[in-house]
This record gives structure tokens, sequence and C-alpha cells, in this order.
């Protein structure tokens, strides 16, 4: 199962995509976390990256498609995979493309999470990830059991580089442009399945397990 997640910044890609893997047992790739952890690393492609996030800029192609073919040729992919956060462009896009269809196979499902652009600040303002762990949490929507702790693993909560409101704005921006094209994309390869991401976490699984079940 090759499942690819669509959204705005902060519809909550990553929540729902922990989500389907946990309960269909396949890796959660997702390109942000890959490039937050160059970073924290102190790497080369770190280091590039993290001068395009921080403006709320896409990282460039090619160094995006080439760490994503890495991670998707492993062998934990074999029984398919979540991508949260990639294809993100149409060159992205083509690439995967082209890459499944020399081996048989395509994206089975593109599960596109659907929340307006004045729900988003909000969300992105009260998120907390771990810097350990990646879980992610929300202060109002999905609070830690104790405040400012993760759950899973224990370490401090932080608040992401890139989620300041001026730099939500232009992810925004970058979104509707470069990313948005792609829901019409995958409704043109036939697996486009759109749900609202308004509701609660929990709510969205539900639906986007039904579609999975199909
Ligand atoms: P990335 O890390 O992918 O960020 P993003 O797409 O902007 O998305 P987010 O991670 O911010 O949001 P999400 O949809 O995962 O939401 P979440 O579940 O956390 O990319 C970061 C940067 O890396 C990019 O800007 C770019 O520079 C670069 N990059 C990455 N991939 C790239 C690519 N392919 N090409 C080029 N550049 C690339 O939820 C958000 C908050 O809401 C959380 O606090 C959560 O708890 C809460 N929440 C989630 N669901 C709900 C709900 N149903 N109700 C209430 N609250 C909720
Ligand atoms: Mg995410």
């Amino acid at each position: 199962m090759k499942i690819v997640m669509l959204g705005a910044p902060g519809a909550g890609k990553g929540t729902q995509a922990a989500m389907i893997c946990d309960a269909y047992k396949i890796p959660h790739i997702s390109t942000g976390d890959l490039f937050r952890s160059n970073i924290k690393n102190g790497t080369e492609l770190g280091k590039k990256a993290k001068a395009y996030m921080d403006k709320g800029e896409l990282v460039p192609d090619e160094l995006t498609i080439q760490l994503l073919m890495d991670r998707v040729s492993k062998d934990d992919c074999k029984n398919g995979y979540v991508l949260d956060g990639f294809p993100r462009t149409i060159p992205q896009a083509d690439v995967l493309t082209d890459a499944l269809a020399k081996i048989g196979e395509k994206v089975d499902f593109a599960i596109n999470v659907d929340v307006p652009d004045e729900n988003i600040v909000n969300r992105m303002s009260g998120r907390r990830t771990c810097p350990k762990c990646g879980a992610s949490y929300h202060v109002q929507f999905m609070p830690p059991k104790k405040e400012g702790i993760c759950d899973v693993c224990g370490a401090e909560l932080v608040q992401r580089d890139d989620d300041k409101p001026e730099t939500v704005k232009e992810r925004l921006r970058v979104y509707h442009e470069k990313t948005q094209p792609l829901i019409d994309y995958y409704d043109r390869c036939g697996v486009l399945h759109t749900v609202d991401g308004t509701r609660s976490a929990d709510d969205v699984f539900q639906e986007i397990r039904g579609i999975l079940s199909k």
C-alpha cells in the first residue's frame, strides 16, 4: 500500500500519517522530518535545506527527490509506506510516478486533508513537537498528558522554527502556488480522496480507515 498525504501546512498530514502507519505497520516517511533530522545532525544537506525552510520556501527539487528516492529504496518500504510532505511539486510527483511505473507499481491512495487557511495559523501557533521521537501535539487540541513533556519518550517539547505566523503565511502561499495543483494531478490518476480535516483527528482517521479498507 503506497499512500501520499496531501494538504496545506498544518492540515494534519503528519498526525494522520502517524495513525495510518501505526494501524497498517508501514513506515511514515516525512521529507520535512528527514530535513529536520539532517539540520539537527549538522549535515551539508541540512545546512542547505535550513535556509529555505526558515523562509517558508520549498527546498529545491534536486535535493528533495534524491533524499526521498534513497529512503523509499530501503528494505522496510517493501510492503508500502505513507509519504507525508512529498510530492510537493509536479516535477516531484512525476519522478515518483515514473519510478513506480518502472517496477510496475503506482500510488494507491492520495489522501487530501482539507482545512481552510483561516484555521491553519491557529493550529500552527499551538503545535509542539518532540525533538527526540518526532511526536506532535497541540496545546489546545491535542495536549500531552504532562504540559511541555512528550508522552512517548519524556523529552521536553519544542516549537518548530517555521511556525511563526509570518513564515506560516509564506508556507501557505507557496502551498497554493506549487502543491495544490497535485490535487488535480492525483484526481486524474483516479486515486484522490478528500477528507474534511477540520474535525477531530480521530474522526478524520475513521474516515481515512474507511477509504483504505475499500
Ligand atoms: P513539513 O514538515 O512537511 O511541513 P508542512 O507541510 O508545512 O506541514 P506541517 O508538518 O506543518 O503540518 P502537518 O500537515 O503535518 O500537520 P500536523 O499533523 O503537524 O515541511 C517543512 C518544510 O520542509 C517545508 O516548508 C519545506 O521547506 C521543506 N520540505 C518538506 N518536504 C518538501 C518537499 N517535498 N519539497 C520541498 N521542500 C520540502 O498538525 C498541525 C498541528 O495541528 C499540530 O499541533 C497537531 O497536533 C494539530 N492537529 C492535527 N490534526 C488536528 C485536528 N484534526 N484537529 C485539531 N488539531 C489538529
Ligand atoms: Mg508534518
